[in-house]
């Protein structure tokens, strides 16, 4: 039998003082990105906890140092394993590149803006130069950080007739980067050949703001930003700089620092800033199979089984 304690307000993340207060004794932890798992929490939960299950693909709310050292200390004190984590990737990738296709799109065609001037009054008649931006035939599109959702969004963009696929990594990926004909250049060469540039990495010690002015500065002024990866990769203050000055030409992000981003932000006051709050695995079957697969991690992980998905610490 497994008790639970569970936090039903889908509309406000849990606070911490009370996270702190719950998880005394807890078995297992479910969590989702706004709780950050860290030394505080783990001492908090103590020795009990074995099994944390986060649902997202994301795993950088996790302290993963703290949660090696609970391995070590737990081996030496209690000679058992440690906490074991799980994760929900694969089950989101579909939704995941599908919304960066509708961003990008969103961003390069000025949707927003579009849909604006037409409620507005600010559609006077038919002009040739009016709303205009870029298209994807014939483009380069260059991916940062070549994973399974950089794959399938070039799958999904390659019917657009897009030319050139380009990425870059921390080395070449073939086996992935054949499944879409990408061609592995220097972060210098991805910013300078790109007209369309999406950001598909994880955010890491090495990647956080590592879309910055040196970057926005070699890219293109006809080129369009997209990321639906993690707002910390980007210093946002060289991002509004890029977009402000026509470095580049616009940007659309899914994700920001911090979340949500404040209303008063500056970068809402671009037009070609297209600006969502977090949505890109939100569909009705990814979240479903997003869940299932959390539940069954923890599940799993409590019968001392292997997870479906299990992050290697
Ligand atoms: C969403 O951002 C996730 O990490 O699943
Ligand atoms: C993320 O899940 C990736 O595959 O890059």
């Amino acid at each position: 039998r497994v008790q639970f304690d569970l936090w039903d307000s889908d509309d406000v993340p849990v606070p911490r003082k009370e996270l702190l207060q719950k998880v005394k004794g807890v078995d297992a932890l479910v969590c989702v990105l706004t709780e950050k798992i860290d030394a505080e929490l783990l001492d908090a939960a103590g020795p009990n906890l074995k099994v944390l299950s986060t649902m997202s693909v994301g795993f950088d709310h996790l302290s993963l140092e703290e949660l090696k050292k609970s391995i070590l200390l737990q081996l030496c004190v209690y000679v058992c394993v440690g906490i074991r984590v799980g994760y929900t990737p694969d089950v989101l990738t579909d939704s995941v590149a599908e919304l960066t296709v509708a961003l990008l799109l969103t961003t390069s065609r000025r949707l927003i803006e579009a849909t604006h001037e037409a409620k507005s009054g600010g559609w006077g008649t038919w002009r040739t130069l009016w709303l205009c931006g870029y298209e994807l035939a014939n483009s380069t599109v260059g991916i940062l950080g070549l994973g399974r959702i950089g794959v399938a969004i070039a799958e999904r963009l390659k019917p657009f007739k897009v030319k050139k696929f380009i990425y870059t990594d921390v080395a070449p990926r073939p086996e992935l980067a054949s499944l879409i004909d990408a061609e592995y250049v220097s972060m210098d060469e991805l910013a300078s050949q790109s007209d369309f540039l999406t950001v598909c990495c994880a955010l890491t010690p090495e990647t956080k703001d590592i879309c910055n002015k040196d970057l926005f500065s070699k890219m293109k002024n006809t080129s369009i930003f997209i990321n639906t990866s993690r707002g910390g990769v980007v210093d946002q203050e060289d991002l509004y700089e890029a977009l402000s000055s026509g470095q580049i030409a616009g940007a659309g992000l899914d994700v920001t620092v911090p979340e949500p981003l404040p209303t008063s932000h500056p970068l809402f006051t671009l037009n070609n800033c297209v600006i969502l709050p977090h949505i890109a695995s939100a569909s009705y079957s990814t979240r479903n199979a997003m869940s299932a697969l959390a539940a069954n991690n923890l599940l799993l992980g409590l019968k001392g089984q292997p997870m479906i998905k299990e992050l290697k610490l």
